[in-house]
């Protein structure tokens, strides 16, 4: 772990999530302590090294070593490192009184010349950290001047812009992204993020932010993900809290009898402090999302079509229209018979997260926010329209939403004979085929503006010379 000296004063405070003023004050005050102890604050943040994130520019060893004078040698640099660049000593417990900075650095051997800053001689092998949490520095820099005003500083999806906005900005702190190229039970990739973040979402108010430089998109996404990890922590946290120490569960204990405000508030103490307890918790929580993070950046977390796309053809747009108007794949019923985002389900009554019925009928994402199915005639597809993102929306769902992921009602080559599957790999290629096909339909008919046929048919057209992962962007 290691604060960071930033000493940037006037930062906002993050803010705290909706479920935190349900709790007692005391278990708001631990939520607090954890909080700050692993992230700390916007003017004051800790690099937790239990987090899997490029926080640092890179991580190094001695190499030589005559006197005070160092050769350092890095492995795998995340940024551009040059003379003046910090260097931390890992011995184990950081400590930013170990400093130095690079006096010559050697960039066709990733090598760096430094005066050692320890009371004892440094030797070949120690570790050292380049650039310690400056990664995460610039990140946040660059948030607060690109990303805040909509996403809000915590990355809640609550900045001074988000009320105006529809869909509202993503709030991270689910740790759930939409538009990911990974299988439905994974998170996003980086890759995911640093697409979305490069090209926007089309036809949302998130913008494309083409003119960052590599390194800037690194520290951008790095820090988009350590405040998801964050906000993952407090939610969870108070989620465990809330059921024993919430003023509402407290006060239920209490009418129970047995218990007083005083044996309740001492149950806290001891648990607090019982490292079996809720440090236990919080090291659990924390274990299960960073291991899914990690195995989400993994090569086979990616959805991968076993057979190329089938080219576009009236037959297979044939096959792609019977598919979707299948009633058990139930396309149809949320984006209605002639793809107009209005089938039967955006009218049927709903139930929320709670199991009531939501007010306005409709469908309901994660978020509690209603949403629409596409309108399949504008064009439009948020997560891009690379025959490869179309498959994977389909493949894999839109996450958060109640855009369903087919690959479980898929026949898998493997298994032949396995007639309980609804579809085969081709089947969804017929799909993306008919999908592309929809705007088209319009201007055949006369219906369509040439604004929302062009694009899609220069994309038909692209991806048809080329039939994988063509960008068309
Ligand atoms: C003008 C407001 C606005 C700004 C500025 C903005 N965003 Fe967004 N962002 C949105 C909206 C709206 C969505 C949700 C779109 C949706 O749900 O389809 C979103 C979604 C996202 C997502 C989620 C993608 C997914 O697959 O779920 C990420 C990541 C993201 N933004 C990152 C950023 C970053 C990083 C920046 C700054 C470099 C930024 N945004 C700036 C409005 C904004
Ligand atoms: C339970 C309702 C539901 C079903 C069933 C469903 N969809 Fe969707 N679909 C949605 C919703 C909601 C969205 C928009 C999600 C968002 O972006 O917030 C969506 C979005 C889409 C998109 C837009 C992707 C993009 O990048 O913008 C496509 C294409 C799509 N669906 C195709 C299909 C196909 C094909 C089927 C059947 C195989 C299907 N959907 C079944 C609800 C559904």
């Amino acid at each position: 772990m290691i604060c960071l000296i930033s000493g940037c004063g006037g930062q906002p405070e993050f803010s705290h999530s909706e479920k935190f003023q349900t709790l007692k004050p005391y278990a708001q005050i631990y939520v607090d302590q954890v909080l700050d102890n692993y992230f700390g604050s916007p003017s004051d943040m800790v690099a937790w090294d239990k987090l899997p994130l490029e926080l640092h520019y890179g991580q190094g060893t001695v190499v030589e070593a005559s006197g005070r004078m160092l050769t350092v040698e890095l492995q795998a640099p995340h940024a551009e490192i040059t003379a003046g660049t910090e260097v931390l000593w890992d011995s184990g417990i950081l400590n930013d009184k170990d400093s130095a900075w690079i006096l010559e650095w050697d960039e066709a051997k990733h090598q760096a010349k430094l005066e050692s800053p320890l009371a004892t001689n440094p030797e070949v092998g120690d570790a050292v950290i380049l650039g310690p949490g400056q990664i995460l520095a610039t990140g946040r820099m660059l948030y607060a001047e690109h990303c805040q005003h909509c996403h809000g500083v915590a990355g809640d999806g609550n900045g001074p812009t988000a009320p105006y906005l529809n869909p509202r900005p993503r709030d991270y702190r689910k740790g759930i992204f939409k538009f990911t190229t990974t299988q439905s039970s994974k998170r996003a990739s980086r890759e995911d993020l640093s697409r979305i973040v490069e090209d926007g979402i089309p036809g949302t108010y998130m913008p494309s932010f083409k003119l960052l430089t590599e390194d800037e998109m690194t520290s951008i996404i790095e820090y988009v993900m350590w405040l998801s990890m964050r906000g993952e922590l407090e939610n969870q946290l108070i989620g465990l809290l809330a059921d024993s120490y919430s003023v509402e569960a407290v006060e239920d204990r209490i009418a129970g009898g047995d218990e007083t405000s005083d044996t309740i508030h001492q149950e806290f103490i001891d648990a607090v402090n019982d490292p079996d307890s809720f440090p236990f918790e919080v090291d659990t929580i924390v274990s299960r999302f960073t291991s899914e993070w990690v195995s989400s950046q993994e090569p086979d977390a990616e959805v991968q079509p076993l057979t190329p796309r089938t080219p576009s053809s009236d037959e297979s747009i044939a096959k792609g229209r019977e598919l979707y108007l299948k009633p058990s794949l139930k396309c149809a019923q949320c984006h209605g018979e002639a793809g107009l985002g209005d089938g039967s389900q955006t009218f049927a009554v709903s139930k929320d997260a709670a199991g009531q019925d939501n007010l306005t009928p409709g469908l309901y994402d994660t978020w509690g926010n209603l949403v629409k199915p596409r309108n399949l005639h504008s064009g439009i597809y948020r997560g891009g329209r690379r025959p490869i993102d179309l498959y994977s929306r389909i493949y894999a769902g839109i996450k958060g939403t109640p855009m369903p992921a087919f690959s479980s009602t898929l026949l898998r080559k493997s298994n032949p004979e396995d007639s309980g599957s609804e579809m085969t790999d081709e089947d969804i290629w017929h799909l993306v085929n008919y999908i592309y096909s929809i705007p088209f339909e319009d201007v055949k008919a006369g219906q369509g503006g040439s604004s929302i046929a062009n694009p899609v048919k220069d994309a038909n057209t692209a991806s048809e010379e080329d039939s994988e992962e063509v960008a068309v962007n």
